[in-house]
């Protein structure tokens, strides 16, 4: 199977928007069509072919921790409404599109997306472990001296970021900028929220020998609701928002093995090709890159990911 770079339900739908790996079709005026294509975005930069499968595998992990997270946490409210194309949309659909996209899509909530991404860590790694070497502080949070690389915080950081638009960079902000730009109650919500879905996961994930060191969500505003409520929205925990560490070989002081696209940003460091245009992954890239996101499936949810039984 290739994969698939398009989704093309532009001439069924209204597309509401496209990010580098999704599309979002309008159903009606309450819910969309959240569809996950097989594009693999590194450095900012969507690479010209992308990894069959992949779209499908984060829906369905997606799919599994809104699952997961709604039982542990009675309160939550998240966008999610179902796996796959609603039957009564597929009516409206050509067949070959409903079989095509059916196992990487799911229907959401239409909400006001909130302008942040709320990004959580309970390890220091990547981004924040550069801001602590530099200045000792991360998001301008003061963290205690003699931290080393990939250590566990004493507790997890609420560690905003802005949500930018395609084509530039998010930016790392302290708690208190992001409540100017969403409101001192709505930021307080979506940190409270944060941190309690993170430890629900983290323990979660420990007893399946997975360290999630951070992971990066997004929330919305449900203004149909009174009062109106904020919403968990977008990927859940996956390989492409979170940093998964294997527990069994973790070793502080040093970077660690991820379950996530490290393999491919190597590739693409060590070729020179570090946030170039239109690069091509040679298929043993793909392939690697694809068993990183069947392992993750495979540790997290407790099945073998097979593409055959994952039709929706
Ligand atoms: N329920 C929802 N209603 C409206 N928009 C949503 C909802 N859930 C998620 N979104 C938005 O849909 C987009 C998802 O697309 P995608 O993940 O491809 O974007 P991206 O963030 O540009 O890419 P990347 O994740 O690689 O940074 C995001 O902009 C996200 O904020
Ligand atoms: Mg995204």
């Amino acid at each position: 199977m290739a994969a698939l770079m398009q989704a093309d339900l532009s001439e069924h739908l209204r597309r509401v928007a496209s990010g580098k790996v999704r599309e979002i079709y309008e159903i009606d005026d309450s819910s969309l069509l959240f569809v996950t294509t097989d594009r693999i975005s590194a450095y900012d930069v969507v690479l010209k072919n992308g990894i069959d499968q992949k779209g499908a595998i984060l829906t369905q992990l997606s799919e599994f921790w809104f699952n997961l997270l709604q039982s542990r946490m009675p309160g939550l409210r998240t966008h999610f409404i179902s796996l796959g194309i609603p039957p009564a949309l597929q009516k409206r659909l050509r067949p070959d599109l409903v079989k095509k996209l059916g196992s990487r899509s799911m229907a959401v909530k239409r909400v006001k997306v909130f302008p942040i991404e709320s990004i959580v860590r309970g390890y220091i790694a990547g981004s924040a472990w550069s801001s602590y070497h530099n200045d000792g502080t991360v998001c301008g949070i003061t963290l205690p001296a003699g931290l080393k690389e990939s250590e566990k915080l004493e507790r997890p950081l609420w560690t905003p970021s802005t949500k930018a638009d395609l084509g530039s960079k998010d930016e790392n902000i302290s708690p208190e900028a992001a409540a100017r730009i969403v409101g001192q109650e709505y930021a307080d919500q979506i940190e409270a929220l944060s941190l309690q879905i993170y430890e629900e996961a983290s323990a979660y994930a420990a007893e399946r020998g997975i360290i999630i060191a951070d992971t990066k969500l997004e929330f919305g505003l449900d203004e149909s609701a009174t009062p109106a409520t904020v919403v968990l929205i977008d990927e859940v925990l996956t390989p492409d928002s979170s940093r998964f560490w294997n527990a069994g070989t973790y070793e502080i002081g040093r970077g660690q093995e991820s379950y996530d696209k490290q393999y491919l940003r190597d590739w693409l460091v060590r070729n020179g090709l570090r946030g170039k245009p239109g690069v091509e992954m040679p298929t043993d890239v793909a392939m690697n890159t694809l068993g990183r996101y069947r392992e993750a499936y495979h540790s997290l949810v407790g099945m073998v990911w097979d593409m055959a039984t994952s039709e929706v």
